[in-house]
């Protein structure tokens, strides 16, 4: 996995364009952000404009480092600087109690804001450039897959002036490809709102505190709607057992599959697409959106994936299949 030398030109271009309040695609360490200026409200209503994106869903504000807590966050708290600490820049967003800063417009009118410093060069060297902080929820319309590639944000989005974007920053592949682990700490009591590459026992470790899952009643997380992440074909996750008698024989329906190498071995079935699932999870987490765009593309009446491994390291994979899957 190869990411391209920062492209200066490119930053500067990227750095015009959000001075005049546009959009501009750009690669993080999970995947790539839609970013506008977080002090520039009409700029970021574009961004819910061409994410099909309703205005209640806060964004997470990105930032060059832990230094913008006082402007962004009020009351923040031991656990945002240990965490930050440990943790920043890379793929963890801190929900806190947001500072005067933190308009309406980016929080859904929530009284907390998430912010994230990314660890990725490109957007770091953007962060750098730009000077400022950039509202960047990931580049994918409202409710679809995430995107892992630029092209799939021109895919989905578009550029100008027949797209929705202004301009796209080519930073390569992602290198973890699931978002970011959100951890709530306003309270005693930190909440996971979102796992990701951060596991929940680094969250632990580093704090010395237990970690613990979101109740009902939780601040909106678009991550935590029923369905989210979708593809456009149906997905169903399957028990591997099971998996395995459907590929045995040849069935009506037309399928694309993501599952170990020895099931699809003597595969009977009639399959658009089969993609051999790795065992690491990183490798697994880093490509997972990939598959689920070309398998979704690939002319199938159905998507199944087998069932992922139950160990904690595969909490975010568990949770992203769940909210992809076809209720
Ligand atoms: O890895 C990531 O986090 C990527 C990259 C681009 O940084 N961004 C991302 O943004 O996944 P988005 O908007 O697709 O997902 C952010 C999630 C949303 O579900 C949103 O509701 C939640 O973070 N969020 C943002 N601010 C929040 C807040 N103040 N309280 C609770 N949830 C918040
Ligand atoms: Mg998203």
């Amino acid at each position: 996995m190869i990411t391209p030398a920062v492209d200066a030109a490119a930053i500067d271009r990227a750095v015009e364009v959000l001075r005049r309040g546009g959009l501009v695609a750009v690669p993080t360490e999970t995947v790539y952000g839609l970013a506008a200026d977080a002090d520039n409200e009409e700029a970021v209503r574009k961004l819910f404009a061409a994410k099909g994106r309703p205005s209640d869903h806060p964004v997470i504000v990105h930032v060059h480092d832990a230094n913008a807590f006082d402007d962004w966050a009020v009351e923040v708290p031991d656990a945002a600087r240990i965490l930050s600490a440990a943790f920043w820049p890379g793929p963890l967003t801190l929900v806190l109690k947001r500072g005067a800063r933190a308009r309406d417009v980016l929080t859904g009118g929530q009284d907390s804001v998430g912010l994230r410093s990314p660890a990725h060069p490109w957007a770091q060297a953007l962060l750098q450039a730009f000077d400022g902080a950039l509202a960047a929820p990931s580049a994918n319309s409202f409710g679809r897959i995430s995107p892992t590639t630029a092209q799939h944000v021109i895919d989905d989005l578009g550029v100008k002036p027949r797209g929705k974007i202004d301009f796209v920053l080519d930073g390569g592949a992602c290198p973890l490809g699931i978002e970011s682990t959100i951890v709530d700490v306003r309270s005693d009591t930190p909440t996971l709102l979102r796992p990701g590459a951060i596991t929940r026992e680094q969250l632990q470790t580093a704090l010395q505190r237990a970690v613990v899952d979101a109740g009902v009643q939780s601040p909106r997380t678009s991550g935590r709607l029923e369905k989210h992440y979708a593809p456009h074909t149906p997905l169903s996750v399957v028990p591997v057992d099971r998996l395995a008698t459907v590929l045995s024989k040849p069935g009506k329906a037309r399928i694309a599959v993501l599952a170990p190498l020895g099931l699809l071995q003597n595969c009977q079935a009639d399959v658009s697409l089969a993609i051999a699932a790795p065992e690491q999870v990183d490798d697994y987490a880093r490509l997972l959106y990939s598959w689920l765009h070309r398998l979704d593309a690939s002319g199938a009446d159905r998507m199944l994936v087998a069932a992922p491994p139950d160990g904690p390291q595969w909490e975010a994979v568990r949770d992203r299949l769940r909210r992809a899957e076809t209720q």
